[in-house]
């Protein structure tokens, strides 16, 4: 299922806090929507200030790539298909340029779910989902490749997207920006 990022504009910081504060969320193929899924969000100035983002995962369909926006910065929520799960785990680490396993960058029993910051860390452009030769995303500004796990494999971009702070708080929810509790 394709995923949009630059046919239409960024969203404003002003757009997320309408949405975080209770709107209904624009979950769906089309392709000119953004993909926003709703968030169930404590009052704005405190969303503004960077508090953790509750992301209810059963809207996204497998194969999707959702985004949602915390502390400002967007980050990518990519259901991930079998295949896609496997091709990541496929990959001889030898040939990574920021070598990590995939179960590095998933969290346990979940590897259906990736959650990676949604800039290219070359140069921070958005990178456009399900493309590129490995079917993670391609960064059209000067053509870094990510996997599906969200390694670089290919382009200027030095290492992976960045795995943000998340944790499962059920099967179908996560909270971004908040630590996985240890036992
Ligand atoms: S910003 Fe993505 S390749 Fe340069």
């Amino acid at each position: 299922m394709a995923e949009t990022t630059t046919h239409v504009a960024e969203p404003t910081r002003r757009d997320f806090l309408f949405i975080a504060t209770g709107a209904a969320a624009a979950v769906g193929g089309a392709t000119l929507v953004w993909p926003f899924i709703q968030s169930l969000a404590p009052d704005a100035a405190t969303v503004a200030a960077g508090a953790p983002v509750e992301v209810d995962l059963s809207p996204i369909a497998a194969g999707q790539i959702v985004k949602v926006f915390w502390r400002g910065k967007l980050i990518f929520v990519r259901n991930r298909t079998p295949e896609e799960i496997k091709a990541a785990e496929d990959v001889n680490l030898a040939s990574l340029r920021d070598p990590q396993p995939d179960s590095a960058r998933v969290k346990p029993d979940h590897a259906q779910w990736l959650v990676v910051y949604g800039n290219c860390t070359h140069l921070g452009c958005v990178p456009l989902g399900n493309q590129g030769e490995y079917n993670g995303w391609f960064c059209p500004c000067h053509g870094s490749v990510f996997d599906t796990s969200g390694r670089v494999r290919g382009g200027p971009a030095p290492i992976n997207l960045p795995i943000p702070p998340y944790a499962f708080v059920s099967d179908t929810k996560i909270i971004i920006g908040q630590e996985e509790a240890t036992a």
